[in-house]
């Protein structure tokens, strides 16, 4: 027999990776479950190497993008696992789990280096990530080479950079024979206008509430004006530059034409991929709340408090779920000149 199941996926060294340190029942299924989801973030991990680098490539082309796709789609689907795994750890119950807890001590899924790496190849920044930093508590926590493998990680490019690198090359707006941001700011003035209008001719609105209602459609207005002028731009302390933005707004804007499908596609996969973690960060806050209370994490944190403050934290890709701000209704949406049009839909300029 050539190959033979056990052998080729290396069952003997798989299943007996259980080493317990209890006698308690329930402490084979809580490590199990930790090592499924090692396992999926070993074949993430493998998705995004892949990802990273066909962005990279100096030849990258726009039809890349799609295989790009389709292995973002394949984690965003991997991630669907995630909530149904934690389910699975809760049919543990809270005693069950303190009765080998003390075993385990000080390990904890905050020293798992595969979710790290996940977190810093999607691009979280520097100063949030806090690997450079060596704080107190991340050297008491993670092994010195792990920090220092981490560390190499933060210094090479992530999705996000990639991303937006891709963002600011993409050429079809430069296209001379359409200002696009020209009519686009027409259209939203337009939109603000009758908005205005509504408000002035509501009868149904005391003094004091349209008063209010007219202050926040000026603070709209202001968050228009800001994506047009790079000095209000860097107010808003976005992280994706003015250009990327623009481009990422284009696209959300003109998902329908043929060209556009795919990037479009792209930059929703990846606003799932957020939504997904962050989901992901979110239930297991509540599920750590449910077994310890308020009492600390094994690792030493907070506990429930650390959770939801990282889950609060850590977004990558906020500023691209933040362009629905600039979405504008579809019928006020400037037209794209015929010639445009076919542009867009036939070839893809390269650079
Ligand atoms: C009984 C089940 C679980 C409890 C009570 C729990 C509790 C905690 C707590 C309290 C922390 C904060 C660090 C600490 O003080 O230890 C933490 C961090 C973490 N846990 Fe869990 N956890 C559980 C299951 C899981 C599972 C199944 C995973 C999947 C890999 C996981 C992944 C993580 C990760 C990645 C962190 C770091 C989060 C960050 O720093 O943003 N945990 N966990």
């Amino acid at each position: 027999m050539d190959v033979y199941y056990k052998e080729y996926l290396g069952l003997e060294g798989l299943l007996n990776s259980q080493k317990e340190r209890s006698k308690r029942h329930d402490e084979t299924l809580f490590i199990i479950v930790h090592q499924a989801f090692e396992l999926w973030f070993k074949q993430i991990l493998h998705e995004f190497d892949s990802i990273i680098d066909i962005f990279s490539q100096d030849s990258f082309k726009e039809k890349d993008l799609g295989l790009c796709l389709s292995r973002l789609e394949r984690v965003t689907k991997i991630q669907g696992l995630f909530l149904p795994h934690l389910e699975i750890l809760e049919t543990m119950s809270p005693m069950d789990f303190l009765e080998f807890r003390d075993e385990i001590r000080p390990a904890s899924g905050f020293q798992s280096i595969q979710f790290r790496e996940i977190e810093l190849k999607m691009g979280l920044p520097k100063e949030v990530s806090t690997v450079s930093d060596r704080t107190y508590f991340l050297e008491k926590m993670i092994k010195k080479e792990d920090l220092d493998y981490l560390e190499g990680i933060e210094q090479e490019k992530s999705l996000f950079d990639l991303l937006e690198n891709w963002l600011e090359r993409i050429p079809f707006m430069l296209n001379e024979r359409f200002s696009f941001w020209d009519q686009y700011k027409k259209s939203v003035e337009i939109m603000l206008a009758s908005e205005e209008l509504r408000i002035q001719n509501n009868p149904l609105l005391r003094e004091f509430e349209s008063k209010m209602q007219m202050e926040s459609l000026e603070g709209t207005r202001e968050t228009f004006d800001c994506l047009f002028s790079s000095e209000k731009y860097s107010s808003l302390g976005r992280r994706l530059s003015q250009k990327a933005t623009l481009s990422a707004l284009f696209i959300l804007l003109y998902r329908n034409e043929p060209i556009l499908h795919i990037p479009y596609k792209f930059l929703s996969t990846l606003m799932d991929l957020e939504e997904n973690f962050t989901a992901w960060r979110y239930r297991h806050v509540l599920l750590a709340q449910r077994m310890l209370g308020t009492k600390i994490g094994t690792g030493g944190s907070s506990g429930a408090a650390y959770l939801k403050k990282s889950a609060d934290n850590k977004k990558i890709f906020e500023d691209i779920l933040n362009l629905s701000t600039y979405i504008i209704p579809e019928s006020k949406r400037p037209l794209i000149p015929a010639e445009v049009r076919k542009d867009l839909g036939f070839y893809f300029e390269e650079h």
